[in-house]
């Protein structure tokens, strides 16, 4: 189909040239990936760099875990973002070198019937982390910010609602102890596109694109506005997000870890393993709107 062909809705949808069935990405969207949305920098991190970082980083994340398992200290840390973002990959990375026994992941499924008529909290609150463990949230109750409203899984008075309740909620949990991150991964249009695009067309990838996924390339600039009032509403100084660019994974796996590690005290923190964090990547919501 070409960009005359369709109507001005869809031209703005997929914009010039994007086929997801054919398997030549577009050049020009290829060539915007990396830069998109404002991305800082025109190179992805080498990856000899990359993996030499990851390394040191895993290392104190070894440190942070016998830290929490002798402290009882607890970790609970949100990873959202749009589709393709790369909460999973970050999350894998995470939890490669950690005993499973206290480090998990949670990525809920879709709420059952009986789950729907409970607290929308409810939940959740099952999955925080006991003494001494770190949790990973893929995707987390802030589904009812985003995702629900804009593919209309709830209704605007739920989404009302629940940004009403999130930052008393948090409140909470960081007044328990709980060490919180709430991470916001940031991707601009066109690596979203290219990101699709490569899962369509590769076997071992084509599970991550789901139906809300192609219905997403629909719904970009719903997806910003939704995003932009949860940051107003859910930014506050007890639970701050954390955002995070990234539209080069590596450096986005990076920022994350060392995130999580730099507030925390452990024994033999080595803070120059751990390394500055690069905040043209990693901001707060304000300062990446401003
Ligand atoms: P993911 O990107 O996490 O692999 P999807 O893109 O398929 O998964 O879905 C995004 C989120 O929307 C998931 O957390 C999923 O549970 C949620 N979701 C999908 N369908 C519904 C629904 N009917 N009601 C509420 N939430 C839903
Ligand atoms: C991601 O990449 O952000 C997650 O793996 C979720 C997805 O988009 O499928």
């Amino acid at each position: 189909m070409t960009a005359a062909t369709q109507n001005a809705e869809e031209d703005l949808i997929y914009m010039d040239g994007f086929d997801l069935e054919n398997p030549e990405l577009d050049e020009a969207i290829k060539d915007r990936a990396l830069t998109s949305g404002g991305y800082p920098y025109t190179e992805k991190m080498k990856t000899k760099d990359y993996e030499k970082h990851l390394r040191a980083l895993q290392i104190e994340l070894v440190k942070l875990q016998r830290h929490l398992a002798e402290s009882g200290e607890r970790v609970l840390a949100l990873f959202e973002g749009r589709d393709s973002a790369g909460k999973g990959g970050t999350i894998k990375r995470f939890l490669e070198n950690l005993n499973p026994r206290n480090a998990r992941t949670v990525a809920l499924p879709v709420p059952s019937d009986r789950e729907r008529t409970q607290w929308y909290f409810q939940r959740y609150v099952t999955h925080l982390p006991s003494g001494g463990e770190i949790v990973l949230f893929d995707r987390s109750w802030y589904n009812r910010a985003v995702v629900e409203p804009v593919m209309g899984f709830c209704t605007p008075s739920q989404t009302e609602n629940f940004l009403h309740e999130a930052p008393p909620f948090e409140r909470m949990i960081a007044e328990e102890g709980i060490h919180l991150f709430k991470f916001w991964l940031e991707i601009g249009r066109e690596m979203q596109l290219k990101r699709f695009h490569d899962r369509q067309h590769d076997p071992l990838k084509i599970w991550k694109l789901s139906p809300v996924d192609l219905k997403a390339l629909e719904k970009w600039d719903e997806y910003t506005k939704a995003r932009n009032k949860m940051f107003v509403a859910t930014d506050t100084p007890d639970t701050p997000w954390t955002l995070i660019r990234a539209n080069d994974k590596k450096r986005a796996r990076i920022a994350a870890i060392q995130s999580v590690l730099w507030p925390i005290d452990y024994a033999d923190k080595d803070f120059s393993a751990i390394g500055e964090i690069d905040h043209k990547i990693v901001m707060s919501p304000e300062g990446f709107l401003a």
